[in-house]
């Protein structure tokens, strides 16, 4: 494998950032990761992944203190950043332990990105920057010229969504003043198999679905992506030099009810809901110009038996 460059990943030991550090190691890539403490257990796993003790270096960052960016960003050909909150429940201080980190956060990455000369930045946002905008037309699916409304995320306490929507938005206002070249990339829920320890939001739904037991749950429908058809995305995204704007990333669409039947007949053992309840109408989302890219996505079981048997592993599930 040729060497490919020297990128940084923002956020490392995370769910989906672990995932790209592994995919980017073994294309060749060398990788700075930010993590918040390098010593700390929970990023243990990055040190152990293939290629990691040549190729990987990992730095402390702060993400609201832009002076901690610039070791890890200087001297790199490029920048995913994908570090930013995902609560799995609703947070006292949403400002502060959202908005601050999400949006001031991003905006020191792209000033030390801008400042180092970087040729281009990969953004995670979410499909939560899509979606919650009520006068989306009925019917259409949401594509990329869909933006969550602001207003309408604070007036329904929303702060996750409107996290996302502010620094989405804010990156792309950013790209355009500085002519930085900023791509981003919208997922929908992100499963498939944990390479970290600490359980992460998403894929705490899918480990509530099997063990909760909920006595009647909202049939509602789930557009699901797979953590390693994701890190593909990102690098994409990154290599293609075509590549450019918005890019929503979302493969499956399937009712509750639906998905737990797949899972009942793989895995019949688990304390699945006992009744669902009828699930609104909701808009799909379209991912075609990740498609016309050349992006592909497994089938929906493998990403589902490959994490059943990822929380096993873990412990997390019998
Ligand atoms: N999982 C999904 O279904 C989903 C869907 C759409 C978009 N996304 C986006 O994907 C990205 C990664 O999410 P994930 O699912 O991998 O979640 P995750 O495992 O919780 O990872 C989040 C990462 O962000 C870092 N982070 C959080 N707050 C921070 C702060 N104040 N300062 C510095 N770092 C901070 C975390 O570091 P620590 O480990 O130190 O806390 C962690 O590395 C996020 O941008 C998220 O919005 C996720």
């Amino acid at each position: 494998m040729a060497a490919k460059g020297k990128v940084c990943v923002t956020g490392a030991g995370g769910y989906v950032a672990s995932w790209l550090v592994k995919i980017l190691l073994s294309n060749g890539y060398t990788v700075h990761g930010t993590v918040r403490d390098p010593h700390n257990e929970k990023n243990a796993h990055l040190k152990k992944l293939d290629k990691a003790s040549e190729n990987l270096k990992l730095f402390k960052v702060d993400l609201l203190d832009y002076h901690s960016l610039s070791a890890p960003i200087s001297g790199c050909n490029g920048v995913f950043h994908v570090a930013s909150p995902v609560p799995s429940s609703s947070v006292p201080d949403p400002e502060v332990q959202l908005m601050e980190p999400a949006v001031k956060g991003t905006l020191n990455v792209l000033k030390a990105c801008s400042e180092a000369n970087i040729n281009r930045v990969v953004f995670v946002s979410s499909v939560a920057a899509v979606s919650m905008n009520p006068d989306w037309p009925k019917g259409q699916a949401k594509d990329e010229t869909c933006w969550s409304d602001k207003e309408y995320c604070r007036r329904t306490n929303n702060w996750y969504c409107l996290s996302k929507t502010e620094a989405e938005s804010e990156a792309l206002k950013f790209a355009k003043i500085s002519g930085l070249d900023v791509v981003t990339v919208c997922p929908t829920l992100i499963l498939g198999p944990m390479l970290q320890s600490k359980t992460n939001a998403s894929s705490l739904v899918l480990i509530k679905l099997l063990k909760e037991g909920y006595d009647e749950l909202e049939n509602r429908l789930r557009m699901i992506i797979d953590v390693r058809d994701l890190a593909e995305a990102l690098q994409m995204t990154y290599e293609k030099p075509e590549a450019e704007g918005r890019y929503i990333c979302t493969a499956h669409t399937i009712r509750s009810k639906d998905l737990v039947e797949i899972l009942r007949r793989i895995y019949p053992k688990y304390n699945y809901p006992k009744k669902f309840t009828e699930g609104k109408e909701e808009e799909k989302i379209c991912s075609e110009k990740l498609q016309k890219l050349g992006w592909q996505y497994r089938p929906l079981e493998d990403t589902l038996v490959d994490s059943v048997e990822s929380y096993r592993q873990s412990g997390l599930l019998d």
